[in-house]
């Protein structure tokens, strides 16, 4: 099955109003067209509203994080209804800096992927084992253990609609990037787990990223990889040339394939 490759840029606590103003000018026109490639930026939320009304036709806006109710008495969070209110097309979910220092557990992870598909924002679900993790050996028990509880509930149609990011932690802006061949494994490896759980078809469906150290010389090698649709990119996401050219590398690396 031929999947359509997405690059996201997951920007952090970066820019300001007038940087992602300055950014968006200078990328919107310029990514490929949604026919070949999904690109996304996802900022923060002050600068959600102006990016969406100037994104173009090619680029989609995503937030960093919501809350999996519709509102109440949560001071300082954010909704899916108010994302989708203002026409936010995705929404990451379980970064592991949100699970190591905002408490973000499997559990809540699950409930804002129910949140997000109901209000049809895509949820880009992000998962992946630390260091000592991956020199114990034990990298695959944690993806499926993550995997089982946070797509628990949902229907095999709602996972299709899901991007999975594997990003192991050990690789995230330290700028020790997975080697293609342990990447694609990992995604190879989460794929299988899809079909387990699911079946072959949601399994083939479903859109796998990897992400962690991604940069403009390091994005061919990974997006020549069968099983890698995609990457979630921090850092070099924030520069407007690097992002078109890793949203061309896509392209060109998957019509190679
Ligand atoms: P990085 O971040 O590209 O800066 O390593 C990736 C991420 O955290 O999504």
């Amino acid at each position: 099955m031929r999947r359509k490759p997405i690059i996201a840029g997951n920007w952090k606590m970066h820019k300001t109003r007038d940087e992602a103003l300055q950014f968006i000018y200078a990328v919107s026109n310029k990514v490929p067209s949604k026919n070949l490639v999904d690109s996304v930026i996802c900022a923060p939320f002050t600068v959600l509203r102006c990016l969406v009304k100037r994104q173009g036709d090619n680029l989609r806006i995503g937030a960093q994080n919501m809350h999996y109710l519709d509102s109440g008495a949560y001071t300082g969070e954010i909704s899916a209804p108010m994302l989708k209110a203002i026409d936010v097309s995705y929404v990451i979910i379980g970064h592991s800096e949100r699970r190591a220092m905002f408490n973000e557990t499997d559990e809540s992870v699950n409930k804002k992927l129910h949140k997000a598909l109901e209000y049809e924002l895509v949820p880009i679900l992000c998962i992946g084992e630390t260091l000592e993790e991956r020199e114990k050996g034990v990298t695959e028990e944690v993806l499926k253990r993550q995997l089982e509880l946070d797509l628990k509930g949902l229907p095999a149609e709602q996972v299709k609609e899901i991007v999975i990011a594997y990003e192991p932690i050990w690789a995230i802006g330290t700028g020790r990037t997975a080697t293609n061949e342990v990447a694609n494994a990992a995604c190879a490896f989460i794929r299988g787990e899809i079909a387990r759980l699911y079946d072959e078809e949601t399994a083939q469906a479903v859109r796998i990223q990897y992400g962690g150290s991604v940069k403009v010389s390091n994005i061919d090698e990974l997006m020549s990889m069968p099983e890698i649709d995609g990457c979630l990119i921090g850092g070099a996401s924030l520069k407007a040339d690097a992002f078109i050219q890793m949203v061309q590398s896509a392209v060109n690396n998957k019509a190679a394939n």
